[in-house]
């Protein structure tokens, strides 16, 4: 039957009722209840044929492909077959489902962004992301990796996310996640006191800790923030974390100070016969940086927290003044300060009006006798008391108004009066004895020979082995007091460990070097200090340079001193003048000023009770320059007015030759001059006074 052996027809069509990642399920309708059919298709590249026998009952087929590869197109084509011969052929396309992503990683978080990361598992499939309200379809491209950031979102929050893969319309089981956002900690509002710290948080955290030391506080729970019993004055470093149960999230830190506790039994002591008075505490407990004091508007800082107690000068005796007291941790200080009231010592003023008083008795008695006794003395006409040679030496404070005459005066006639005052010091302090100094022994510790220290005010040295107690040094008086300085040689080879034990013995604060080493090829002075980091030795010392700043006409050092056999360390600071050129003056009177700016400030935060180091060369001529234009600045603020003359006299009687020569006891006046208008340019001076200047300039040009 040939009607037999002819092809038989087609399916009509071939449904696809589900589909998974390895598996499509078809159905259709059987061609007149033919029971055999074949099914073709490419699985990986390889042909393959599967034959379908469908159950005799029923009119429909259903049958499962598989397995198969997810997210894949295939082409299939079913046969009908009837005593074997095949149908000619139906042919339909359809796909399975692409597979989910192993997993979304939260690669980076801030406040508001949060970005996902992950691995494409086939480069032919998209992916949506679904987060925030926010769907996302990202279409295939070449690269391997999905990186994507999100924004803006709310700070502190868990947003939830999902992500499909999407195949040709098919989508993958979703992958579920969750990113949370990070806290802004510094905009919370924190209560700080002495002992606590506290806020409320708002955002997803689920522990808040504080940290100092190792020590670490943690928060009981919940939004409110709580942290007691702190360390006063101690920086803590405050962290809140948020635990999705596979890991532990950072969400914010932020370093916040406690307030420092105060400074506790504040007094005061009489000091410097009423013209100042000492400010003592005990320690605050816990930690601090500065002890902060104020006294009639002005603000001192104690840096050195084993100091306990400071100098208040610049007070009028027989007074009370308002001290406010406080304790700084780095920028952390309590709101309201310790404030007490201080009395200066009153002795001086009580005396001084109990002589006043006598005095005044002594004078009318005078009178009283004189009137009666001797009318003829009151009839004379000259007054017995008026000028004599006698009075005109001594005291005399030039005023500020008065100091541009002054100059001027001394300045006519080729300077002729700064050259008879200069000569009027030459014979000053010279009938003094220099008995250690000229001891056959000491004779190599001198620098040179005619600059040798008088006996009453040179300083000595400790004296244990039976060694020296001479160094080429005096005590020199400054504006408060008879020591505030020590002049002192240039060290030479031979006399740098004594230097170094002056130093350590006389607790020296800060050294004033007003020379080079070298200076036009001669050694001016040893180089006393390491020359590297490298520590170095000198006797029972050991010196470290910390830092060094050098600037275009100084360099500032700090050296740590060490006692090898105390181990107690202390730090020195090393004020180092480079610009005083071989054979000159500085440039201008302006840099030598600021210089003494800078060590006058370290002198006030540091240095005041013990003398400051200052030397050149021989140590008398700039190192007496520096010294008095240090102590006449302090004399112009504070008292309207300067002794020039008056005070290298002074000195004169300390040390000889202090302020060397004649250009340098000019210079003093110009600097004086120029602080009094520090703005002036030189060619503009309002004292219409231009020769002076070029003669002035004329003479500091000897200057050394
Ligand atoms: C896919 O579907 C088939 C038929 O419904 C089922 O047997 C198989 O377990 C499914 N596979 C997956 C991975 O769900
Ligand atoms: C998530 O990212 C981190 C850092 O990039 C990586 O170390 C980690 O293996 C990733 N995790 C997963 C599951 O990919
Ligand atoms: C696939 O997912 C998208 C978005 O998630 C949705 O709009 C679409 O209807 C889904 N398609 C199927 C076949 O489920
Ligand atoms: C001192 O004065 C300064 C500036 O006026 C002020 O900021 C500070 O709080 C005061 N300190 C004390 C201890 O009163």
């Amino acid at each position: 039957n040939c009607q037999l052996s002819s092809a038989p027809e087609n399916v009509g069509e071939v449904k696809v009722v589900d589909q998974n990642e390895t598996s499509i399920t078809l159905t259709w309708e059987k061609v007149n209840d033919f029971s055999y059919y074949t099914l073709r298709y490419d699985e990986n590249g390889e042909p393959k044929v599967e034959i379908i026998n469908a159950p005799p009952q029923g009119t429909s087929v259903k049958y499962v492909v598989s397995p198969l590869t997810p997210g894949t197109k295939y082409s299939f084509t079913l046969i009908t077959v009837f005593e074997e011969v095949h149908s000619t052929g139906f042919s339909f396309d359809s796909v399975t489902v692409p597979l989910v992503v192993d997993y979304v990683n939260v690669t980076d978080r801030s406040l508001t962004s949060v970005t996902l990361t992950w691995k494409k598992v086939n480069k032919a499939w998209g992916y949506v992301l679904e987060i925030n309200g926010v769907r996302e379809t990202f279409t295939p491209d070449q690269s391997s990796d999905v990186s994507h950031s999100v924004t803006p979102l709310k700070p502190g929050t868990a947003h939830n996310f999902s992500l499909v893969t999407v195949f040709s319309e098919l989508n993958s089981t979703a992958f579920s996640g969750r990113a949370v956002t990070t806290i802004d900690c510094a905009s919370v509002e924190w209560h700080v006191s002495t002992s606590s710290i506290q806020g409320t948080v708002e955002g997803e955290f689920t522990s808040a800790t504080a940290t100092y030391n190792l020590q670490t506080h943690v928060s009981p729970g919940g939004r409110d923030v709580s942290f007691t019993d702190l360390v006063s004055g101690a920086t803590y470093e405050i962290s809140l974390k948020y635990n999705t149960s596979s890991e532990l999230l950072d969400q914010c830190r932020h370093d916040i100070t406690v307030f420092p506790s105060p400074p506790s039994n504040p007094h005061c002591d009489y000091y410097g016969g009423g013209y100042s008075a000492s400010v003592i505490w005990n320690k605050p407990v816990g930690v601090w940086t500065t002890v902060e004091v104020n006294v009639t508007g002005e603000s001192y800082k104690v840096d050195d927290i084993e100091e306990q107690k400071i100098i208040i000068q610049g007070l009028q005796p027989a007074r009370t003044y308002q001290v406010s007291l406080n304790s700084v941790s780095g920028h952390e200080r309590r709101s309201n300060s310790l404030v007490f009231s201080c009395s200066t010592d009153p002795r001086g003023v009580i005396a001084g009006s109990v002589i006043g008083v006598l005095l005044f008795c002594l004078l009318v008695c005078l009178a009283v006798f004189i009137f009666l006794k001797r009318p003829d003395i009151i009839s004379r006409k000259k007054p017995f008391i008026s000028g004599s040679k006698q009075t005109k030496t001594k005291g005399t404070l030039i005023p500020v108004a008065r100091f541009p005459d002054h100059f001027n005066k001394l300045n006519v006639d080729d300077n002729r009066g700064f050259s008879e005052e200069y000569e009027d010091l030459a014979p000053v302090g010279t009938n003094q004895t220099q008995k250690a100094a000229e001891l056959p022994d000491n004779k190599v510790r001198n620098r040179f020979k005619n600059v040798l220290p008088y006996d009453w005010c040179r300083v000595k040295l400790s004296t244990l082995n039976g060694t020296s107690d001479y160094i080429n040094a005096n005590y020199m008086p400054g504006y408060n007091s008879n020591r505030e300085y020590i002049a002192s040689q240039g060290p030479l080879p031979a006399t740098v460990n004594d230097f170094w034990k002056m130093i350590w013995e006389q607790r020296v604060k800060g050294i004033v070097m007003v020379t080079n080493c070298t200076e036009g090829g001669k050694i001016k002075c040893e180089q006393y200090w390491p020359a590297d980091i490298k520590p170095c030795l000198y006797g029972e010392l050991l010196v470290t340079v910390r830092s060094e700043e050098q600037n275009l006409n100084w360099t500032i050092r700090e050296f740590s001193v060490e006692h090898k056999n105390t181990s107690e360390e202390r730090s020195v600071k090393h004020f180092h003048f480079t610009a005083w050129p071989d054979h000159g003056v500085p440039e201008g009177s302006e840099v030598l000023i600021q210089f003494r700016e800078l060590v006058r400030r370290h002198i006030e935060k540091e240095g005041a009770r013990a003398p400051t180091v200052v030397h050149c060369s021989a140590g008398v001529g700039r190192t007496g320059t520096i010294i008095a234009l240090d102590v006449l600045l302090q004399q112009l603020e504070k008292e309207r007015g300067v002794g020039i003359k008056e005070f290298v006299h002074k000195m004169r009687l300390n040390r000889p030759h202090m302020v060397q020569t004649e250009s340098q006891y000019v210079f003093l006046h110009q600097c004086i001059m120029d602080s009094l208008q520090p703005n002036q340019k030189p060619e503009d001076n309002i004292y219409e006074n231009a020769d002076l200047i070029y003669e002035n300039a004329t003479a500091l040009r000897e200057l050394r």
